[in-house]
Parts: C-alpha cells; structure tokens; sequence
C-alpha cells in the first residue's frame, strides 16, 4: 500500500498552479499578482487589490469605476437572511454566525447560477465581496443587541463596513479617517495568499462542481482554527494573559516547553521562515495608528517585549519562527474598537477576495479535476465478520 508519497501537512505537495499570488518564505517576499505587497499596502486600496486578484491586472479608472459600481449594487443582505440571526444565542461566536450566514446565500443566489459561465462567476465574486461586510456587521451587531443598519452605499468599501458596525440611529458617526485607512489596510495584507488551508479548502470544495457561497463558507471555517485565522484572536487573549512585560519570560520559557502545549500565538509560518512582510508593516502601522488616535495600549508593551525575547531566543532561532501577520493586527483592530471575537471575522471579509479568486481560477483551468488525496492505510488486515452474540 505504500506507493503514495507521504506528505502529512502538505508539506511539498503543490495541490494545484495558481498564477495569483506568489510566496518567498526564506526571503520574506509577498505577490499579488506580481505587485509587492509592500507597494500594494502603500499606495492601493483594498478594492483595488480585490479587482487585481480577480482579474489578474490593476484596474484602468474606468474599470475600477465599474467593479466599484458594481460592488456598491451588491450590498444589501436578503431581508430574509436577516432571520436566520434570530436562531442563534445572543452569545454565538460571530465566525459561527458568518459561515452559516454565507452558506445560506446559496439558497438565495444557487438555483440560477451555472458554475461555468464566466459571467455568473463574475457574479457571484461580486456579491461575495460586496455582502461580506453587510453580514459581518450584523454578526457583531446581534451580538450586541442591536438593530442592523442598511449599507451606505455613497460611502467607500472600509467606511461603509464602520458605519454598519458602529453607527447608531440618530447619533451621525465621526469617522476617522485613521481609522479607515488602517482597516483598509489589514484588509489588503489579509487579501491573499496563496494555497493556506481555507484557500485549499475553497478548492476542494469547490473542485466537486459545488457552489461559490457552500465553497466559500467553507474557507471560512477552515479559517477560524487558531493555527489559522483564529491566531488574531488567541494573540489578543495571549497577550491580555501575560498582562506585563515583566511576565514575557515565562511565556517564552512555556512556549519553548514540550510538555505544554502552549504556543507563542502569532509566531512561525509553514512557509516563511523569516520575517512576514506582512507583520513587518503591521508593526509599523500599529505605532502609527496608536499614536494618531492617542490610544495608549499596555499590550503593545507586552507584544513588543515578547518579539525582542523570542527573536534573540536560541529555540526560535534555530526553527526560524519569526512573528506573522496576526501577531500585531489585533492590536491595531483593539484600537479601532473592533472586540476580539470579531477579529477572524475581520480575516474572512478580506480573505474572500483572495477565495473567491481561487475558485474562479480554478473554473477557468482546463483539466481541473476533482481534490482526492490519498492515504497510506494502517488499520486491520481483512478478516471475517463474527456474530454479535460471538465475539
Ligand atoms: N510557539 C512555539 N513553538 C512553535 C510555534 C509557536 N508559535 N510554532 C512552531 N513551533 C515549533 C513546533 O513546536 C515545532 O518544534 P519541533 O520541531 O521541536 O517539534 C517547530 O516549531 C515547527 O513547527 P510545526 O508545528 O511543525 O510548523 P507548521 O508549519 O506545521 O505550523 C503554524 C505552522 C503557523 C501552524 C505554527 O507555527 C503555529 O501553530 N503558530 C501559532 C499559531 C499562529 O500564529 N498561526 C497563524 C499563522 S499565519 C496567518 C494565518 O495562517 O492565519
């Protein structure tokens, strides 16, 4: 049985080509579509970034005008949809909510959709990226109590999500424009990135014929483990554990431990084994958002301290775990007065550009063919059945 090669993890296994996103791991470079993150995150948007995902080519004015009019046009959630909320506990998690809440799109949006007509895909990319925020908003806003509120679609992608989350009748919202720019952002470091398990997951869902939204739901909950997507969340807890600087050793000492299956959250990478661009500007951007709103945030101390100890300390060193994208941007989502609970919500919205990317590359290959990885089996030889009453 052993003619497979075994590859637990995926390890050296390339489930698929993708000419969407490029990963160097030893030397810490990130592409979308060839342009340097870096670039990207300094000069973009995140629906620019979503339109260069999708398309393969940064948008002519023109272009972005229509893809941003389309968008805009796609906001609303189905009155409908808005019931399904009423069925959870006020205290659902909001990643719960938002994979159920996506999954049901296919039974508004399914019955006229043909997987393989590029315009219904076109489509249904639309609407994913367009409700995304509608639906996350209504998540933290049931968890809350609150009324939702409709999109305003005059506003811009990040500023309309804010409205929607945080807006209350009556009382205009001052936004900040810091803050928007911050959140935009994260949301283009989150774009993408290549084959991780909810972009796998995506593709073998979706390599079955199955639709965009059950796909998508999917790459959802892959995402919501904490060696994913979950990690934003479980630094923030990590670090309000460790509370001080001064209780950083210990943290380090229980990380480097194996007898305790305590993890540093939001350190080391499957792939980069340096610095992840994408923290390197986290970073920067959290002392910068930080100081323009005036928050003063003792975890930043903490998360500062514990990257100087893991960074100069020899078991971090010796297996290249170095902090990752998740490792800061709770703290800039804290600042931005967005709760914990809602930070791998944050992930997804801008993640589904990056997914549904996948799957309509994955609709355009020819000779794609259904995900079935194999096994190296380990059970019982065959033997014969024996009656209850025998054995
Ligand atoms: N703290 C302590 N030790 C670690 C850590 C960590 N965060 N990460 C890896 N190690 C150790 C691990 O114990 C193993 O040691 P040894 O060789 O002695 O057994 C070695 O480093 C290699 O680790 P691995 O688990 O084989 O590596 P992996 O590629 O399978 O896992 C990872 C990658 C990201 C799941 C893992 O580093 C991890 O659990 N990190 C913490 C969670 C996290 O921050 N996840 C976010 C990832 S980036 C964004 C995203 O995907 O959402």
């Amino acid at each position: 049985t052993g003619h497979f090669t075994y590859d637990p993890g995926f390890g050296s296994t390339a489930s698929t080509k993708s000419a969407i996103t490029y990963i160097d791991g030893d030397k810490g470079v990130l592409l979308y579509r060839g342009y340097p993150i870096e670039q990207l995150a300094e000069k973009s948007t995140f629906l620019e970034v979503a339109y260069l995902l999708l398309n393969g080519e940064l948008p002519k004015k023109d272009e972005f005008a229509t893809f941003e009019h389309q968008i805009t046009h796609h906001t609303m959630m189905h009155e409908s949809l808005k019931n399904f909320f009423q069925g959870f506990h006020h205290d659902a998690h909001p990643m719960a909510m938002l994979a159920a809440s996506v999954a049901s799109l296919s039974a508004f949006y399914h019955d006229d959709l043909n997987v393989d007509d590029p315009a219904d895909r076109k489509l249904a990319a639309i609407r994913l990226i367009a409700k995304m925020p509608t639906i996350a908003a209504a998540c933290y806003r049931y968890s809350i109590g609150w009324p939702f509120r409709y999109p305003r679609n005059n506003l811009e992608y990040v500023e309309r999500f804010l409205h929607m989350m945080f807006e209350v009748p009556s009382e205009p919202l001052q936004l900040n424009p810091v803050a928007a720019k911050a959140l935009d952002l994260l949301f283009i470091l989150h774009a993408d990135h290549e084959q991780n398990a909810s972009t796998s997951t995506v593709r073998l869902v979706g390599s079955t014929g199955a639709n965009p939204y059950a796909s998508i739901a999917a790459g959802i909950t892959a995402l919501w483990g904490p060696a994913h997507g979950g990690a934003n969340e479980a630094v923030l807890e990590m670090l309000q554990e460790i509370g001080s600087p001064d209780r950083v050793e210990t943290a380090v000492k229980r990380a480097k431990d194996k007898n305790d299956n305590f993890r540093l959250m939001g350190f080391g990478h499957r792939v980069y084994k340096n610095f992840d661009p994408r923290a390197k500007i986290i970073r920067e951007m959290c002392h910068k958002v930080l100081a323009e709103l005036g928050v003063n945030d003792p975890l930043l101390d903490v998360a500062m301290k514990l990257e100087e100890a893991a960074l100069k300390d020899e078991y971090f060193v010796e297996r290249k775990l170095y902090p990752n994208v998740d490792f800061y941007s709770g703290i800039i989502y804290k600042a931005l007065g967005i709760p914990t609970e809602m930070f791998t919500v944050m992930f997804a919205i801008a993640r589904t550009a990056g997914w549904i990317s996948h799957w309509i590359e994955q609709h355009e290959t020819p000779g794609s063919r259904i995900g079935r990885p194999r096994q190296i089996y380990t059970g019982a030889d065959v033997r014969d059945y024996t009656a209850l009453g025998k054995r």
